[in-house]
């Protein structure tokens, strides 16, 4: 039986992937046999990534820089990758922000941004690269929702919660309509995961203590823990697996 878990020979491009999450994401397609491409809007910190890769894996990582709200910069980051190895395999959308604020006072500039980054850069990302697969006729996607897709939460995270819930249709809508292309679109739906953005509640015992005890595991993830799920779903070992999220959240959204 072959190694269905394989990624030798594809080629991906990690959104956000200097970011927390996702340059464990990079890293993570990098190790199971990727061509790994990281995308952000900062080429240095996207250059890091590429270089890490590089020398833990000795597979060749490129970096190019891309800003998911404009559809021309999109255009070109895959332009440049198709350019260069002749097609697209992977699409991980690992980028995205949030915005809090209370929600009788949420400033509809805010909620704009969050919509333009989160939801209008998941499509754009999607649109660009699923066309490339497309023509590929096969073509694995994957984007980045959060427990916060399925769930309300309180604490400014409106706006939030809405993104990823349009994340997660994004999802589902896609999968319906592009599995006759051969392209599967799922997602990934961690829990709070402990990144430079949220290493202020790693170090503050007591808000750590908070969340971790809403975890059924008992315990905040870490990027590492998301690499196992998202390489699976863009394996052939999830060959007949589409429009669904997995949620890699110890455990929380079972209740
Ligand atoms: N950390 C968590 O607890 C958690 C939990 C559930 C879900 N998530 C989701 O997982 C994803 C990654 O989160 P993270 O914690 O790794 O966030 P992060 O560390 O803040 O990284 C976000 C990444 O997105 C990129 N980005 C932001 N705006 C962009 C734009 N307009 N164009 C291109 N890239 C852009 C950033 O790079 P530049 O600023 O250089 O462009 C950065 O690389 C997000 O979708 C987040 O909502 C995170």
């Amino acid at each position: 039986m072959k190694n269905i878990f394989k990624l030798d020979g594809k080629i991906a491009i990690v959104t956000g992937g200097a970011g927390g999450i996702g340059e464990a994401l990079a890293l993570g397609l990098g190790i199971h046999g990727a061509t790994v491409v990281v995308s952000s809007r900062n080429q240095e910190a996207i250059d890091k990534v590429a270089k890490k890769i590089t020398a833990e894996t000795g597979n060749e990582a490129m970096a190019i820089a891309s800003d998911v709200t404009d559809e021309k910069s999109v255009q070109n980051l895959v332009d440049k990758v198709v350019e260069k190895y002749g097609r697209v395999d992977i699409l991980v959308n690992a980028m995205g922000m949030n915005i809090k604020h209370n929600a009788f006072d949420y400033p509809m500039e805010d909620w704009d941004k969050l919509f333009s980054v989160n939801v209008k850069g998941t499509m754009i990302a999607c649109k660009a690269a699923g066309k490339v697969m497309q023509a590929q006729k096969s073509g694995a996607i994957v984007n980045l929702s959060s427990v916060r897709g399925i769930r309300g939460y309180t604490g400014g995270n409106t706006g939030y919660c809405a993104t990823k819930g349009a994340v997660e249709l994004i999802t589902k809508a896609l999968a319906l309509e592009w599995a006759p292309s051969g392209i599967r679109v799922n997602a990934l739906g961690p829990a709070l995961v402990i990144t430079p953005g949220t290493k202020h509640i790693a170090e503050d015992p007591k808000l750590a203590a908070k969340y971790a005890a809403a975890v059924p595991m008992g315990r905040i993830g870490l990027p590492e823990d998301m690499v196992g799920a998202v390489v699976y779903l863009v394996s052939d070992a999830a060959s007949f697996v589409s429009g669904q999220t997995i949620y890699v959240d110890g455990g929380l959204t079972a209740a």
